[in-house]
């Protein structure tokens, strides 16, 4: 197992024991998230709900499904990106989490943050946008990308509130649509694409021993979007 995936399995058992606010009285099973730890976006949400505190995994009710599709949208796969909550405990009854409570547990997101080094970051409702932008509204701002030292970030509305408002289902599925599109921004701007490759016309006669010739055209360096 790699040094990456240690220390984030480590930081997932600290989370399990954690006493630091009145949620652990209340939960069955913390929920630290899930995924690629190597991936390029993290998703990050509210907080567990009923099912997620009964399994221990993130977006696993009917929020999770509507992601599901979501995910589908922004053509990424469920297991290439990593999911996880501004809080890892399930508030009583779906409540909003408490200003102390998100305190105590923004050290395990900004953990999880710097380890995994995403280059995008997708906010999924209020709570987790008001990390970087804590004065916006998100009626306003949802599907814009923002540089916020060196990370894309990208506020969408919370796919639990978009899946009852026909409305805001329809902006989340636009604003998933846009998803492609940043992450490829985001790869451009620390992976400039290469200079297109010299024509051979160009290359002088006396200089085409095997050390200069360029790659085969099956090994053109490829950019992967995870
Ligand atoms: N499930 C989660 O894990 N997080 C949410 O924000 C909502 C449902």
């Amino acid at each position: 197992m790699s040094k990456l995936l240690d220390d984030m399995n480590a930081l997932a058992a600290e989370i399990s024991v954690c006493r630091d606010c009145m949620l652990h009285l209340t939960r069955d099973k913390s929920v630290p998230g899930e995924g690629n730890v190597r991936t390029k976006i993290l998703f990050i949400g509210e907080g567990p709900g009923a099912n997620e505190n009964a399994t221990g995994r993130p977006f696993v009710g009917q929020a999770g499904a509507f992601l599901n599709q979501l995910l589908a949208i922004a053509q990424v796969k469920r297991q290439q990106v990593f999911i996880t909550n501004v809080v890892k405990c399930r508030p009583p009854s779906n409540r909003d989490p408490l200003p102390d409570e998100l305190s105590a547990c923004a050290k395990y997101l900004n953990r999880q943050i710097e380890l995994i080094n995403p280059l995008v970051i997708v906010t999924l409702g209020r709570f987790s946008m008001a990390r970087y932008f804590p004065l916006q509204r998100i009626s306003s701002i949802h599907g814009q990308g923002h540089w916020v030292n060196d990370r894309l970030i990208i506020p969408m509305f919370h796919p639990a509130a978009a899946l009852h408002q026909p409305s805001l289902r329809s902006a989340i599925e636009h604003d998933f649509s846009l998803i492609p599109g940043y992450l490829e921004q985001a790869k451009e701007r620390f992976e400039p694409k290469p200079e297109p490759e010299t024509k051979p016309a160009e290359i002088p006669a006396e200089k085409t021993d095997e050390s200069d010739k360029g790659p085969e055209s099956g090994e053109a360096a490829q950019l992967s979007l995870f």
